[in-house]
């Protein structure tokens, strides 16, 4: 499946000279080797790999247990049987004390306003990791609680994370975009009975007012009969004032008018962070976990419309995002890493939180916009800590793309190395502005494939080893076996089209949906037994590599945020005027796609700006904004096959203005199309 001979061709990249060096992997032909050693001997593979780190007690069974073909029983996968460990332990301890790295600086955080910065080291940040552990400890917390972090990109969402890992709690970790509905759903989804979280915090020149969002969804879960036992609130906002909540006003965006916000106080449920880890001791007992026991549940858009809670296990994720980390950004104790992505998403979990601090790596970690202050936010902060390593996402790229070189070059981001991207497929002209404008064609682009589910890099490149194409995520990484399947479940051999799935497990694939053993089973593992289905289309070109096509179910890519269209459309049925919604994704010059909406409205009512604005608005608060409806389309009627089932593949052709509609004389009623056309939003 993967060519034996280095592929060449006038289209792939090769990465740059000076990193040959210090390749981790020298050649495509080690690629290669270490490639099948992974598969064909796993425990060999991984087991050197277990080695680098710290087990309380080794593994007594089989290193790799599991079964992906439902028809022959449950679904599950097992790691290491019988190992016991710590994942802060690894992350923390042993880099301080075996590897005596204590002084070395874990994280320079960089806030939303340039020149609010500061740094911690190792040490420190084991300090107050162990202090909040031991505050979780005394609050009552006990191994296996579930405990909601809803907080921006600062330090303290780090140690919160680290320290629900130290006493054994699993972290649920909410984006601070989401809105308190998603928050309350979340929260009562995984019976948290612990929330931390932040006052506010500047996006840009926008205030947040978190607590007040957190408040309305602790309210709502307690009409729904469940009960939050306490709230943890860091001060992020120096002046932040208590007041009683008849004071505040609900709305959380008021403008940026002081640093500070006033936020209501319910002395029953709220303590100040830095009140509870005044007193707290800076020593703290791991908890000694299986290497089976959940580390965190981390909600994902699902196509049914309700999130589905993925959890995440110690060990085997411990050991595969550190060793992705290691191998795909080619390591060096001496490189400066920054993963731009919020903690909220899975690529923050991985590549800010776990992976670089598994690597004892030194990282950048930012709170703030690329446009704020302006549009070299990202390039002045490579030059301030000289960045070597750069993560970010498509839609960013495109984003700052649009500003023109000028703004990258005010900056000399000479000491870059390895660029990466991640979630979603970057399109050619991005990937060459990224290539030769943002990495002054020296750094090679490490496409990274994966998802939520995944834990960790899928099909990515490796600098040096592989060569590069354009938009393309080229190989699997180690350990991770790749299919092509048709739509009759067979496997595609050569260049072929079809379902991305995968046919073994790796160490870091999630467990289970929370709560929800069949919803597991039957999201990943029924349309083709024996396969764990990504939902995703992809391609494999003559030379063996592969190319995502996107999603095949009914999800979509915002800004590399999966919503799914079932979501928004029970978002939008929830307004009063409407009585039926179908919202399909559309393409955009930066977000990649967005949405494009199609209401039904009920009788009596009239399709207005003001309905429209309302309509937006509705999605905003149900979901987060980042689901914000770029287009609404009045629809008196919506293309039905005879069962009633709506044809999303036609509507998206009308909101595209694509002439050719398909087959559509499986509708019930043709004409609906025909007043569709012609009412279609004029999109950009
Ligand atoms: C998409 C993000 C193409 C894909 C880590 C996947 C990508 C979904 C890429 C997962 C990529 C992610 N090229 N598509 N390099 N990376 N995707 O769970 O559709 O937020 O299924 O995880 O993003 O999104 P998630």
């Amino acid at each position: 499946m993967i060519p034996d001979k280095t592929p060449v061709g006038g289209d792939t990249f090769h990465g740059a000279a000076d990193l040959a060096q210090r390749a981790h992997v020298l050649s495509f032909q080690k690629y290669k080797e270490l490639y099948l050693q992974s598969v064909q001997s796993p425990q060999e593979f991984w087991g050197k790999i277990a080695k680098e780190f710290y087990w309380k007690t080794p593994q007594t069974g089989s290193f790799l247990d599991y079964n992906f073909d439902h028809t022959k029983g449950k679904i599950y996968i097992k790691l290491m049987e019988g190992a016991t460990t710590n994942i802060c332990y690894n992350l923390l301890d042993r880099n301080v004390y075996d590897k005596k790295l204590g002084d070395k600086i874990a994280f320079y955080w960089e806030g939303n306003e340039p020149g609010d910065s500061m740094e911690i080291t190792y040490k420190d940040l084991l300090q107050q990791v162990c202090k909040f552990a031991n505050v979780l400890r005394a609050q009552g917390v006990k191994k296996g609680d579930r405990i909601s972090i809803y907080m921006p990109m600062i330090m303290e969402l780090v140690v919160a994370m680290l320290a629900c890992a130290r006493i054994g709690a699993v972290h649920s970790i909410v984006f601070a975009g989401f809105s308190s509905e998603s928050l309350c759903e979340r929260i009562m989804d995984s019976c948290c009975t612990f929330i931390v979280a932040a006052d506010g915090f500047y996006r840009g020149d926008k205030l947040i007012n978190l607590k007040l969002v957190v408040d309305e969804a602790l309210r709502k879960c307690r009409e729904r009969d469940f009960q939050v036992s306490k709230c943890i609130v860091v001060k992020h906002l120096g002046g932040t004032e208590e007041t009683c909540a008849d004071e505040t006003s609900t709305n959380p965006q008021s403008p940026p008018a002081k640093r500070s916000c006033q936020i209501p106080w319910d002395a029953n449920v709220d303590v100040w962070w830095h009140e509870l880890v005044k007193g707290a001791s800076d020593e703290c007992e791991p908890e000694w976990c299986d290497t089976e026991d959940p580390l965190f549940i981390l909600y994902t858009s699902g196509s049914t419309g309700k999130p589905k809670g993925v959890l995440h296990t110690i060990g085997g994720y411990l050991l595969y995002t550190a060793t992705t980390f290691k191998y795909v950004f080619n390591y060096q104790p001496d490189d400066v890493y920054w993963c731009t992505a919020d903690i909220g998403w899975v690529t923050g979990h991985s590549y800010v939180t776990y992976a670089p601090l598994a690597n004892g790596a030194t990282s950048v970690m930012f709170e703030g916009l690329p446009t704020y202050p302006d549009s070299s936010r990202f390039w002045e902060i490579i030059d301030k800590y000289k960045v070597t390593t750069f993560y970010t996402a498509p839609t960013a790229i495109r984003l700052l793309m649009k500003y023109g070189d000028g703004p990258v070059k005010r900056f000399s981001r000479q000491s870059l190395k390895i660029l990466g991207t991640v979630g979603e497929p970057i399109n050619p002209e991005a990937w060459h502005w990224y290539y030769k404008v943002i990495g002054n064609g020296r750094c090679p682009i490490m496409d990274t494939f994966w998802q939520t589910e995944t834990g960790g890099h899928m099909l990515t490149p490796l600098p040096v080893a592989i060569p590069l194409k354009p938009g393309s995520a080229t190989f699997p990484f180690f350990g991770v076996v790749p299919a092509i399947l048709n739509e009759s479940g067979e496997e595609l051999e050569g260049e072929a089209e079809g379902y991305l799935v995968f046919k073994k497990p790796w160490p870091s694939i999630m467990r289970t949906v929370y709560g929800n053993q069949e919803r597991f089973e039957d999201t990943y593992f029924k349309k083709f037994p024996g396969y764990f289905v990504t939902g995703d289309g992809c391609k494999r070109d003559k030379d063996g590599y592969y190319w995502i096509t996107g999603r095949i179910d009914d999800m979509l890519n915002v800004s590399g945020h999966l919503l799914s269209t079932a979501e928004v459309e029970s978002a939008l049925i929830e307004h009063p005027a409407i009585a039926e919604a179908a919202v399909v994704s559309h393409p955009h010059p930066v977000k990649g796609e967005c949405l494009y909406c199609f209401v039904t409205l009920r009788d009596g009512h009239e399709f207005t700006k003001t309905l429209v604005t309302e309509l937006k608005n509705q999605v905003r608060e149900k979901i987060s904004p980042i689901a914000t409806p770029d287009y609404i389309q009045n629809a008196p009627g919506l293309p039905k096959t005879r069962s009633g089932k709506i044809m999303r593949r036609i509507l998206r052709k009308i909101a595209r203005n694509e002439k050719d509609l398909g087959d559509i004389s499986t509708l019930a009623d043709e004409s609906v199309v025909t007043e569709l056309v012609s009412n279609r939003c004029k999109t950009t």
